[in-house]
């Protein structure tokens, strides 16, 4: 019997082409379902392509069967916070109601394992740091409240059926493939340590620090940074949680600790031998002071050990791919 296959929707993306190649790497089997709206069909370097919807259920339906899937890693949405404030429809449309679609054709297939990539965007202004799992889920906007109710689409789901799941909250996800294979191609980025990165090399003149004025060490804002790579590999750890047979969960993605815009933007000076240009402005609306995951528990779940938590390292393979893509252009 031939094997099993892992679908991956949305592994054209950033994230998700991080995650397909480490599929790879272990030996899995994949089809990637991609409508290539912002990902690349040259980031999928395992398995094969389809480029499609994920909310065409004839073809879902036929892809499940035809590729004989097991299990399903979820990643296609919509990501833009300020877009999702501008157009709801457009991200309740894409990331919840897509999303029901694809457990639709899940559930009448059988698949038994699902892994969601969701955000700390469920948490919105968190009242206490680090977010724990535990934290009361309150987004504020309509990007954190679609992948919320699919969440809870998940819970209620495999509260009556077969299929269990992972959510995996990602904390602020940055860096590339350490071999320059896959980057973070996004145009119009809007993430500080990309749009670090694309001033560095000349792309833009300058970057903003949103805010010098929170209640902080340094006065700007604090993120937990987390390496693609650990993220990917959180992937795998879930699915061979769900595959021994593990409940559903929810857990958080981060290191536990953060770093300011202020040290972000100094490491990305010192990578690249020069300080970047940089212009201090008001702070941005809706940007919570700090924002630290409580990280403790999918260590102890998924057995998950990150092995890249050095900024150095995150901002080195973020500017390395920047700079391949600049030779590019
Ligand atoms: C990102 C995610 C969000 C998630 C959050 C988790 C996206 C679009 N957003 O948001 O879904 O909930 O991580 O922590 O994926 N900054 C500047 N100048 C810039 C850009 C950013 O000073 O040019 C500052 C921001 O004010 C903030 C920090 O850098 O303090 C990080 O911002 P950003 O990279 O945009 O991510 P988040 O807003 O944290």
């Amino acid at each position: 019997m031939s094997q099993k296959a892992i679908l991956v929707s949305g592994g054209a993306g950033y994230i998700g082409s991080h995650v397909v190649r480490q599929l790879g790497e272990a030996g899995e089997r994949i089809v990637v379902l991609d409508n290539l709206s912002t990902g690349f069909a040259e980031a999928v370097l395992y398995g094969e392509l389809v480029v499609g919807d994920t909310g065409d259920q004839a073809l879902v339906r036929k892809l499940l069967k035809d590729y004989d899937v097991e299990s399903v890693i979820h990643f296609a949405a919509h990501t833009v916070v300020p877009e999702s404030v501008s157009n709801p429809l457009k991200y309740y449309g894409n990331n919840t109601c897509c999303t029901r679609n694809l457990l639709e054709c899940c559930d009448e297939a059988g698949i038994k394992h699902f892994i969601f990539s969701s955000t700390a965007a469920v948490y919105g202004m968190p009242d206490t740091m680090p977010a724990t799992e535990e934290t009361p889920k309150a987004p504020i906007n309509p990007y954190g409240m679609s992948k919320l109710m699919t969440e809870y689409m998940l819970r209620d789901l495999s509260a009556v059926s077969d299929l269990s799941s992972v959510a995996l909250r990602y904390f602020n996800v940055a860096g590339c493939d350490p071999e320059g294979r896959i980057g973070q191609s996004t145009p119009n980025a809007t993430l500080l340590i990309k749009v670090a990165c694309e001033v560095a090399v000349g792309k833009r003149d300058s970057i903003s620090i949103f805010g010098t004025d929170y209640p902080t060490p340094d006065g700007t804002g604090i993120r937990d940074y987390i390496h693609v790579e650990d993220l990917a590999d959180a992937h795998l750890k879930a699915l061979e949680y769900l595959r021994g047979g593990g409940e559903s969960t929810a857990l958080n993605c981060g290191y536990g600790h953060g770093y300011s815009v202020r040290e972000v933007l100094e490491m990305v000076g010192k990578v690249n031998g020069t300080p970047l240009n940089i212009i201090e402005e008001p702070r941005r609306a809706g940007d919570p002071p700090e924002l630290i995951a409580g990280a403790d528990l999918i260590r102890k779940q998924l057995g998950w050990q990150p092995q890249h938590d050095d900024l150095e390292a995150i901002v080195s393979t973020a500017l390395a791919w920047e700079k391949k893509l600049a030779a590019k252009s």
